[in-house]
């Protein structure tokens, strides 16, 4: 088949060179014409596993390619996801301008049946106005022209979406129209060989469930992160209470893990949409807006224990930092709880060495140049460098190389044995016996 992807982000990206791997030509357009100029280079833009190799290959091939013109592209193809961005409003509705921006333009161009795919994350009822946005340019034109909108989210989790777009628990798609459902699962019948894996749902239906499985995550996370705190307080160790009630198939293992935040661009932005969506509908959604608060306390509790532990002025101290990604796997920053804990210790008078395994660029990009500057900041070559006279070490991103590192070098590189464990990697009786002050998430102080 062949189709259009527009919008070259994360999404995007991953969809177009995903369907190109299958054999699928693809026109992936973006209006950044030095973004589309890098990636026909083979630059790519985000760090993905897997991700640049089959960008390259699919584009030698002449199954991907890059443009910035939505007309060139529409012309050879007859499906079009709408993979732009849905950036967090002031007040955390989505904001659609691009979304709708592109069915616009989609409208001014359409020509033959085509199904128009929204890929974004969007609120319950964005298909009716990408519909009614494609409908007002075909009626300027005077034409009328059959298509469909049809809602297809995306379950991709940042470090893994190429593995997640290949081998999908589940492929969602949302159509109100039989003729485009039928388009859509032929579509995705490659990903779902062994077993059946397409669902198909009303548009709104399927609109819903992106914003509810990520809510349900969150809320997961958040409601652990309350039990931890309680049990720091009890004297219980968190992590006996996760194996013992993961042990239960109906609650199960995955995204019970305690710790100093979830971050990212999707979990903080899409429970603020779905508290917005509540409200505008006259509904109080409670256990909503607890998760995000809860979420908010979370990612200051490192810096409060490192407060309790040292003093409010810790001018004249140095922390090690490691991990600055939101999550292992990626070079993403937003909304990392890092940046947080940054802002704490800095504001607080210390110094701060930091190590990240792959964000040590985008830290030099995203974080306040005033604090390189005036030493407030530095990044070290290796997670060891960080450790050179630190006062303490703060975890905040569980990569694998912080797992087993070599304790007794870190004792020696150190001017005080103390970690701020905020992903539990380590064990609080080991620690002891290590000689290090430990605090970790939940442990029981
Ligand atoms: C998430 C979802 O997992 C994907 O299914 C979804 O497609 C994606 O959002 C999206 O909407 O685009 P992602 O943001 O890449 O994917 O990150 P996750 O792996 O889900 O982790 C989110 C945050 O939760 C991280 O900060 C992580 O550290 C934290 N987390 C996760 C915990 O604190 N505890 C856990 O037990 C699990």
């Amino acid at each position: 088949m062949n189709l259009t992807v527009i919008g070259t982000g994360y999404v995007g990206l991953v969809t177009g060179a995903c369907f190109a791997e299958m054999g699928n030509t693809v026109y992936c357009v973006d209006i950044d014409g030095e973004k589309i100029a890098r990636l026909k280079q083979g630059i790519i833009p985000i760090y993905e596993p897997g991700l640049e190799r089959i960008v390259q290959s699919n584009y030698q091939e002449g199954r991907l390619r890059f443009t910035t013109s939505l007309a060139e592209a529409m012309a050879d193809s007859n499906v079009y996801f709408i993979a732009v961005g849905t950036p967090p409003g002031e007040d955390g509705s989505a904001d659609l301008s691009y979304v709708l921006g592109v069915a616009a333009e989609i409208g001014q161009h359409l020509s033959d049946y085509a199904v128009v795919v929204n890929k974004s994350t969007v609120p319950v009822g964005t298909a009716d106005r990408v519909r009614a946005a494609v409908q007002g340019e075909l009626a300027k034109r005077g034409v009328e022209q059959a298509f469909d909108v049809v809602s297809n989210p995306e379950f991709l989790k940042e470090g893994a979406a190429v593995e997640d777009f290949m081998r999908p628990d589940r492929i969602i798609i949302g159509s109100d129209s039989e003729r485009a459902g039928e388009v859509m699962r032929l579509l995705y019948a490659d990903f779902s060989r062994n077993h059946d894996r397409i669902m198909v749902m009303g548009v709104r239906d399927a609109e819903m469930t992106k914003y509810t499985a990520n809510a349900m995550l969150a809320t997961k996370i958040s409601f652990m992160n309350e039990i931890a705190n309680l049990c720091d307080k009890l004297g219980v160790d968190v992590e006996k209470v996760r194996l013992g009630i993961g042990s239960d198939s109906r609650i199960g293992y995955s995204f019970i893990y305690p710790g100093c935040g979830y971050g990212g661009s999707c979990f903080p932005k899409d429970v603020s949409a779905l508290i917005h969506m509540a409200e505008q509908n006259q509904l109080f959604p409670l256990v909503l807006q607890s998760v995000h608060q809860r979420n908010m306390f979370q990612k200051l509790l490192m810096g409060e224990k490192i407060v309790a532990r040292f003093g409010q002025d810790l001018s004249g101290k140095t922390f090690a930092l490691w991990g600055l990604a939101f999550k292992p796997g990626t070079d993403d920053m937003r909304e990392a709880p890092s940046i947080v804990l940054l802002h704490q210790l800095i504001s607080c008078g210390a110094k701060v060495q930091a190590y990240d395994p792959i964000a040590m660029d985008a830290a030099r990009r995203e974080l306040p140049r005033a604090w390189f500057d005036n030493g407030s900041l530095t990044l070290a070559e290796h997670q060891y460098d960080a450790l050179k006279g630190a006062d303490a070490l703060a975890l905040v991103t569980e990569w694998k190389p912080f797992r087993h590192p070599d304790f007794d070098a870190m004792k020696r590189m150190m001017n005080s044995p103390v970690i701020f464990d905020g992903r539990n990697q380590y064990d609080p009786v080991r620690m002891a016996a290590e000689g290090f002050e430990y605090f970790g998430i939940g442990r029981g102080k």
